[in-house]
């Protein structure tokens, strides 16, 4: 009786091991399913990779990513091929049709007639600065300058148009009051006479960033939004306009070539291929202003 008691016992004691030992095996052989599965569909899950790894939609992803994908690879190729341009290209450019690259400077004014007929009022501008007029830029720089502000917001950086096109009887205005608080001579090294301001070709534009209210400030350039323009603003077209201004001893200089201060939050609209050749993205590897990119480098000051 005691010996079939112990018998019994035994038997169960192995037909638990039995029973432990088929649910490891089960275990381990899903584990190694769902591994061998994860790894051939990549980290997104929803794509097959190529062998240089680069990612293919699948056709799950949902329409909002696979735009981004596609705006991403457009984006790609443009800038590709403008570099394939810049790099034949030889400066100084002098013979200038392109009316991406006007020259508006204090040597080179506008008629006070002057006004872009095809103006279009940019995605975001800080309501309340300027009219709906500064709310506008030509249609090439307004398409460019939305592409910008959507590729910055991607990447948490919030900019927004502060002002754009500005009419000679505004730039009047506005320099007529910076004339009476600072004097004429002070008003001249960071604000254009009216007929002399680029705002007026439509193809410049004030930014303003989050971190700073979107306020105009001298801060701007190192403040993470005013660090990505400076980064990115020449893969849509646009160039750091006055950038040879520097400040000795505290003070802000007017900087030889433009005659201007250095204003970083100040973009102008030259096409992608010229922004990227100014911006030192060719084979010169160096920063150049408008006036030296075109080769018309004048005295920067008013003849009178
Ligand atoms: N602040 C620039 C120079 C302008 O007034 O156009
Ligand atoms: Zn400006």
């Amino acid at each position: 009786m005691r010996k079939t008691r112990v018998k019994n016992k035994k038997r169960f004691i192995i037909a638990i091991i039995i029973l432990l030992l088929i649910v490891a095996l089960v275990v381990a052989l899903v584990d190694f399913i769902v591994k061998r599965s994860k790894a051939k569909t990549g980290p997104l899950g929803d794509e097959d990779y190529t062998s240089t790894g680069s990612a293919i939609t699948s056709g799950e992803l949902s329409k909002e990513e696979q735009e981004r994908l596609d705006k991403e690879l457009a984006r790609e190729k443009e800038v590709a091929s403008a570099k394939e341009k810049i790099n034949s290209m030889t400066y100084p450019i002098s013979e200038v049709e392109d009316f991406n690259l006007i020259l508006v400077n204090k040597t080179h004014g506008l008629s006070d007639k002057y006004k872009p007929d095809d103006l279009v009022t940019v995605d975001r501008f800080v309501a309340g600065v300027g009219n709906n007029e500064t709310h506008m830029l030509r249609k090439v720089a307004a398409d460019a300058l939305n592409k910008m502000f959507d590729a910055a917001e991607a990447e948490g950086i919030e900019l927004r148009l502060r002002t754009g096109f500005r009419s000679y009887s505004y730039q009047t205005s506005l320099y007529d009051s910076y004339v009476k608080k600072d004097g004429k001579k002070e008003a001249d090294t960071y604000s254009a006479r009216p007929g002399y301001s680029e705002h007026q070709s439509g193809l410049a534009c004030d930014l303003g960033g989050k971190s700073q209210g979107f306020a105009l400030s001298y801060q701007f350039g190192e403040t993470e939004e005013g660090k990505w323009v400076a980064a990115h603003a020449h893969e849509y077209g646009f160039i750091i306009r006055f950038t040879d201004g520097k400040t000795v001893d505290g003070k802000r200089m007017p900087g030889e070539i433009t005659g201007y201060v250095f204003e970083p939050w100040h973009i102008r609209y030259v096409g992608l291929d010229h922004a990227m050749a100014m911006s030192g993205t060719d084979k010169s590897g160096s920063l150049l202003t408008l006036e030296e990119y075109l080769g018309i480098v004048d005295e920067a000051e008013y003849i009178n």
